[in-house]
């Protein structure tokens, strides 16, 4: 192993700049040329590529998004793209490739891996929505980040009495939404694998009202419903002024948590060793908080799951 290529694909979370210190501080501890491959698969395709030194990540640990770039390649999906990001690997001389993504960004690693390329998977989305593994770097930071913003929005709920819905992002995954609302004590979580139970939000928030409660706070997750029809429903059935925020992409950005860049280190010091030891085509996970490599085939085909127990918990407690 004398030259490993890495490359950040899909939406930044923070915590990649801290994986990229990982791997390029291993690789050169370890006597391997690291190459940083610019704004995911596109540049993979472009030869957008440059050897990356020890002091080209320094003071990047605490930084958010991604000093690489990146992207969401329709190129690298097409035959013709596909064929130049193998080219460019052979005229770098790049033995293997380290992917830092999500579930797209996994299954470009994983058609890699199948065209021989020695491919290691690392799990980075805000999102957590991916069912091989309990954890994905970025997930941490982003759910602080919304607690933070619903703390703030409870603030003036309760002065005013009103009701909030906050939209948070997640795609199909209620994640985000799930763990940032026990967080904040939501009174109702609506997530896309459960539906829209407006019912149950309207009863609780009658409920509320009747108790003297002065706050209504609905985490939405973005999968689960549009965030101006559920405030418009409750609204007209509660009689409680309900307002919408769409936090956006400001739960993508920030200084990563501790536990993200935890994570991340190890996880990037582990990828490299994998490569070292002859292994390819693995993803890394953290399951019951162990980090643990499997065949990124399995990892990219295995289901994601809401933690059920937990919903039911917030459900309990929003009494
Ligand atoms: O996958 C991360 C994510 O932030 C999702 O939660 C969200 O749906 C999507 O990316 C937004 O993508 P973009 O930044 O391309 O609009």
């Amino acid at each position: 192993m004398k030259t490993i290529g890495l490359l950040t694909s899909g939406g930044d979370a923070p915590g990649m700049n801290a994986a990229i210190r990982a791997i390029v501080r291993t690789c050169v501890f370890n006597g391997i040329r690291a190459m940083g491959i610019r704004f995911g698969y596109d540049g993979l395709i472009r030869g957008d590529i440059k050897e990356m030194a020890v002091s080209s990540v320094a003071d990047i640990i605490q930084r958010g998004g991604t000093i690489l770039g990146s992207a969401r390649s329709e190129e690298f999906v097409t035959t013709v793209g596909f064929e130049k990001a193998l080219t460019t690997l052979r005229d770098f001389e790049i033995d293997a490739v380290i992917v830092l993504g999500g579930d797209g960004s996994f299954k470009g690693a994983k058609s890699l891996s199948e065209a021989g390329i020695k491919t290691i998977g690392i799990p980075c989305t805000i999102d957590n929505d991916m069912g091989y593994t309990d954890y994905t770097i970025g997930f941490y930071t982003a759910v602080e980040t919304i607690v933070e913003a619903i703390s703030k929005i409870r603030d003036t709920s309760s002065s005013h009495g009103r009701g909030n819905v906050i939209e948070v992002m997640g795609r199909k995954c209620g994640d985000l939404a799930l763990y940032s609302g026990v967080a904040s004590g939501a009174e109702s979580i609506l997530v896309p694998e459960i539906g829209l139970n407006l019912d149950e939000v309207i009863e609780r928030v009658k409920q509320g009202k009747r108790r003297g409660k002065l706050h209504h706070i609905i985490v939405l997750a973005e999968g689960a419903g549009n965030a101006e029809e559920v405030a418009k429903t409750v609204e007209e059935a509660t009689d409680v002024a309900t307002r919408v925020t769409i936090l956006g992409h400001v739960q993508r950005g920030g200084n990563p948590a501790a536990y993200d860049r935890l994570q991340a280190s190890q996880m990037g010091n582990r990828a490299v060793k994998l490569l070292i030891e002859g292994a390819t085509g693995r993803a890394l996970g953290n399951r019951m908080n162990q980090i643990y490599d499997m065949d990124i085939i399995e990892a990219v085909n295995t289901k994601n799951h809401l933690n059920l127990e937990l919903y039911e918990i917030a459900k309990e407690l929003s009494i």
